[in-house]
């Protein structure tokens, strides 16, 4: 009989095959899940056991790197499988949920279930609901929820009184999959763990930060979602914001999830509130064009052909504490960027004076400090060095550190990480209820000028660009600039710009 069961929502659809599955299946093949665990998929397409298991095993081959692919191992993971075809929209059909997991664990009152919301986000509220109604939300249970976790403020709230009403905060994971990143992680690590930047980590030492999360993909099937979401509920509200936190929070005096937790929404608590200036000219949104066989978003499936969905945003946040007053922090975000890369830039601020010769009359004045957060991921440090020979002409190198010179690259799963954090009942990495609320108190207004404004501008760019120049525009009053990666970043020595 099975001691602990998980149960997915969704688990006929895109999250489960492509994250789910594969980091259920590294965290099977690493003896990392709890003995006697079973899986209950659930989802409205019709399976039997039988055939969701070779569906789900057809599925990891492909989206599992071939050297994690032990045959043995995938059988034998499959075999936790189950599958229960019902609509998770219907109450009624929630005694069918509950006879099949009085099946799987043998238990009248089964208690040591996981949920996990991978549908679609029209049913977060419901789901809970029903759990409840079926008396399914049990002292031990866990539930999972994906993100976007509410389309706006008063939706967020909505949703967090309903969870707040079925299960104890105690017992709710909102996932932001940012955090389970080692890189993610490992902001801390190094801001925390090294004596000699957190001295300089602020406003007297720090000109501007930058923060990026690109892609080189479009929407790909996922128009029907994309369209009512845009960049900015996509990734910025959530994953963006996050790396805000991580980047400018205070230290805990101890670490663990409630004082961190405590951190990152003081962050957001301090975000200076946008004024109408900053929503006209400090954010920056772009949807992209094709042009040849490239499909712009305009042509992917289920987008309107005239949608004024944005693919692209850049814009300046400004931090209202000691730490940060007056440096600007400009993030970004874009679907069919010319790379994918995720990365922090710190700018320090320039030597008061320049008093020596530079190659080429360009001379690297500021200090810059990157987290390279994907791929390739590794920290540099740009600084200026002498060229050797006579006089004193200075340019700058670059002094890095890879993770692949650990010989141990941070592969690690984020969906990994966070499903055994859950499971062990760590809450570090997921979301509270406060700072979504504080999150989306913060962009609630851009979102509402803009339904307001319809002439607010949201400019076309070219499928492979670093998206309009008017962001490169809104930094210039800074006198700061996009730091753009190579194109291929194929090699630990790529980190140069354009
Ligand atoms: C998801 C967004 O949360 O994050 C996607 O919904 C985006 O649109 C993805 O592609 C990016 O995540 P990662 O881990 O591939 O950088």
């Amino acid at each position: 009989m099975n001691k602990f069961v998980m149960i997915i929502f969704g688990a006929s659809g895109d999250l489960t095959k492509r994250k789910l599955m594969p980091a259920l299946y590294t965290l099977y093949k690493d003896g990392r899940l709890p003995d006697g665990f079973a899986i209950l998929g659930i989802g409205r397409t019709e399976y039997e056991d039988d055939n969701y298991r070779t569906y789900i095993l057809k599925e990891l081959e492909q989206f599992i790197a071939s050297k994690e692919q032990v045959e043995e191992k995938m059988t034998d993971f499959c075999r936790h499988l189950n599958y229960l075809t019902m609509n998770p929209a219907d109450v009624e059909e929630y005694g069918r949920l509950n006879d099949r997991l009085q099946e799987l664990t043998g238990e009248k009152e089964p208690d040591n279930l996981l949920f996990y919301l991978a549908t679609p986000p029209s049913l977060y509220g419901v789901i809970p609901l029903h759990l409840q109604t079926a008396h399914l939300n049990t002292p031990h249970s866990r539930i999972i929820v994906e993100k976007p976790f509410g389309y706006d403020l008063e939706s967020a709230r909505d949703l967090n009184r309903i969870y707040s009403s079925v299960f104890e905060e105690h017992q709710i994971y909102r996932i932001d999959h940012f955090l389970g990143k080692e890189t993610a992680q490992n902001i801390l690590a190094f801001r925390f763990a090294n004596g000699i930047f957190e001295p300089l980590w602020n406003r007297n030492y720090v000109d501007y930060v930058e923060i990026t999360a690109v892609e080189n993909l479009g929407i790909e099937q996922r128009g029907g979602f994309y369209e009512g979401a845009g960049a900015l509920r996509d990734m910025v509200q959530n994953h963006l914001i996050q790396l805000v936190a991580l980047t400018a929070m205070e230290p805990p005096a101890i670490f663990n999830a409630d004082n961190f937790r405590n951190e990152v929404v003081k962050v957001y608590e301090s975000l200076a509130p946008l004024t109408e200036e900053d929503l006209n000219e400090h954010i920056v949104r772009g949807q992209y064009t094709g042009f040849g066989t490239k499909k712009g978003y305009r042509e992917e499936n289920n987008v309107s052909p005239d949608s004024r969905t944005e693919t692209y945003i850049a814009m300046k946040i400004g931090i209202n504490n000691w730490r940060w007053s007056g440096v600007p922090f400009y993030i970004r975000t874009g679907k069919q960027m010319p790379t994918k890369v995720t990365e922090i830039v710190i700018h320090f601020r320039e030597t008061p004076h320049q008093m020596f010769h530079c190659e080429g009359g360009h001379c690297p004045r500021a200090n810059k400090l990157i987290l390279r957060l994907q791929p390739n991921e590794g920290i540099v440090l740009k600084f200026g060095m002498k060229v050797p020979g006579p006089g004193f002409d200075v340019k700058q190198v670059m002094m890095d550190f890879s993770y692949s010179e650990l010989g141990r690259l941070p592969t690690g799963d984020a969906y990994a990480r966070l499903i055994e954090d859950c499971i062990q009942g760590d809450q570090t990495l997921f979301t509270r209820s406060d700072a979504v609320e504080a999150s989306w108190k913060f962009f609630d207004p851009v979102l509402n000028y803009w339904k307001k404004h319809p002439e607010v501008p949201l400019y076309g760019y070219p499928i492979g660009t670093w998206g309009p120049l008017e962001s490169e525009v809104m930094m210039h009053e800074h006198d700061a600039e996009w730091t753009n990666p190579c194109k291929n970043l194929t090699n630990t020595d790529e980190y140069c710009e354009l």
